[in-house]
This record gives C-alpha cells, structure tokens and sequence, in this order.
C-alpha cells in the first residue's frame, strides 16, 4: 500500500496511463508497474537504454579460428559487418570461407560473393583445407557466387531470399570505392538489412603491401577491422592477424602470428618478431 501512495504523490499522469494499459494487458499488478516503470524510463533515457539493452544481449558469432574467438570475447558479435584488410596472400579468403564453414556447422545459411574466383575455383580451393562446399551448397547451406557483377540490390535481394545468417564480400573494393558506396542509397539498404535481420557481414578490402597497417577509407566502413598481413623476418615470411577494432569487444592490438595448414587458418601466439 505505501509503494502505491507513493507513487500517487511522485509521478505522473503519463505514468498512470501507462500503468492502466498494462493493467487491461496483463492484469498482475506487480509485473504491470515493472513494465510502466521500464518504459517510462526508455521514453525518458531511450538512446542511453537502448544501448544498455545491446550490450547486455550481445551474441557473438565463432570465427572457426579458435584463437580468434577467444581474442573476441567468443567471436564477432551478430550483425556486424567487419573489414577483412591485407595485401595479396595473407590469407583473408581462407579465413573468410572458415567462417562460413564454422556457420555452416551451427545450421547458419552463408553467401559468399566472390569478385575473383569462379565458385568452382573457391571450392577447390576450400576442398584442399577439407571443406567441402559443393556439399553444402547441394544442401542449400552454403551459396557461392563465383566472379561477382551483381547489382548491390540484386545481392540484398539473395541474402534475403536465401535467409543467409553469414556473408563474405570478396573483394569489395574491386568494384566498388568506398566514396561510391558510401554515397550510395542501395548500400546503405543492403546494411539497414543485413543488421535488422542480425546478419553477420565479413568485408574483404585488398590493401597494398606497401599500406599495411595503415588506415584507408574502407576501414572506416565496419563495426570491425581484422588486418592480415606479412612481415619478414631473417630468414622467412610470417603472417600475422591483428585486432584494429571490434565494437563492444575488449580486445588485444597485438599482432597474432597465423599459418594456413591443412586445416585452414590457425592463429597462434604473439608474432615471433614482437615477443
Ligand atoms: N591447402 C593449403 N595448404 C597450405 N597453405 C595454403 C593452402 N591453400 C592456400 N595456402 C596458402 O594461402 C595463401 C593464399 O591464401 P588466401 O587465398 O586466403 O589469401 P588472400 O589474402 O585471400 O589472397 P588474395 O588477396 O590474393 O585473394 C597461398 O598463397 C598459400 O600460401
Ligand atoms: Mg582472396
């Protein structure tokens, strides 16, 4: 009795029309001015609410690169579009493909656009790490869209179609510059879509060996940055992977050494040439 006098002589009139909607609706008194309280608060402090709800829900998608993983909390978190960045070799599509195949085994459909190899070449070059994608994409698990022309709309129309939870773009910018897309309204669709339907985007950007580690404007373009590249030391070349930045993910700005094997990508310790 006193919680409801109080709440009498504190708030107001806005309040109480809410509290006797949720009263029609759901009839227990208690959980009826939780509900007032919680949405009262949202109209008041929505942006800051709306935040905290994100963080507190965040899911993350594994990567397939166990180590990766645990350098992101778990993985990336769901709906980001990240931008895969390195010059030639470092091993980006290998990665790329991982994470479809790592969808592919939690039932995720997945949609790789690829600008520069046939869907044939890409499955070979999966088949050789053990995936074996022609399999996948008889099950409709997996999409491949060899050498890649299609129109940014006809691509939202797909991931839809095809109800796609993973998507590679490989590589992007070898068609299109970031000033392009960015001012581009079927761009901007195709992100407004690839978040509200909790898509997880992976952006591959090719960036000359001699800009490694420096920003260009496709960088700017993800929720994420995961740079690859090589560097050499004495006697041979090593790629590593780096963290430049993951929103909503306490991460390390180290560089990872990684080695493509049998299996594909594997991320391992500290680069050898930094520790
Ligand atoms: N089956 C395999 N076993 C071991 N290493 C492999 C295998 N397949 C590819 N590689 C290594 O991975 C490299 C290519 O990796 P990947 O195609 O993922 O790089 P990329 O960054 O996408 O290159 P690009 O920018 O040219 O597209 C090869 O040059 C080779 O060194
Ligand atoms: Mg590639």
């Amino acid at each position: 009795m006193a919680r409801k006098r109080d709440l009498h002589t504190l708030l107001d009139e806005e309040i109480f029309q809410l509290l006797e909607k949720h009263k029609q609706e759901l009839g227990d008194q208690k959980s009826v001015i939780e509900k007032a309280l919680v949405e009262y608060d949202r109209r008041k402090h929505g942006h800051r609410l709306v935040i905290g709800d994100f963080v507190a829900v965040i899911k993350r998608k594994e990567t397939g690169v166990a180590a990766l993983d645990r350098a992101l909390e778990g993985g990336i978190p769901e709906g980001f579009l990240v931008v895969v960045t390195g010059p030639p070799g470092c091993g980006k599509t290998t990665l790329a493909m991982q994470f479809l195949q790592a969808g592919v085994a939690k039932k995720e459909r997945g949609i790789c656009f690829s600008a520069e190899e046939t869907a044939e070449q890409l499955a070979r070059h999966c088949l050789s790490f053990g995936w074996d994608l022609k399999h996948e994409v008889e099950n409709e698990r997996l999409d491949l869209i060899g050498f890649s022309r299609l129109p940014i709309d006809e691509m939202q129309n797909l991931i839809l179609r095809y109800g796609a939870k993973r998507v590679v773009f490989d590589s992007i910018n070898l068609f299109h510059t970031p000033q392009e897309l960015r001012a581009s309204d079927s761009w901007r669709s195709l992100l407004k879509v690839l978040k509200e339907n909790g898509v997880t985007t992976l952006l591959i950007t090719e960036k000359p060996s001699s800009q490694e580690g420096a920003s260009d404007p496709m960088d700017f373009m993800g929720d994420g940055i995961l740079q690859m590249g090589t560097v050499e030391t004495r006697d041979e070349v090593l790629r590593y992977l780096q963290v430049r930045k993951m929103r909503a993910t306490k991460h390390s700005m180290r560089r990872f050494q990684v080695e493509v094997g049998k299996q594909g990508l594997q991320m391992l310790g500290p680069l050898v040439a930094e520790r």
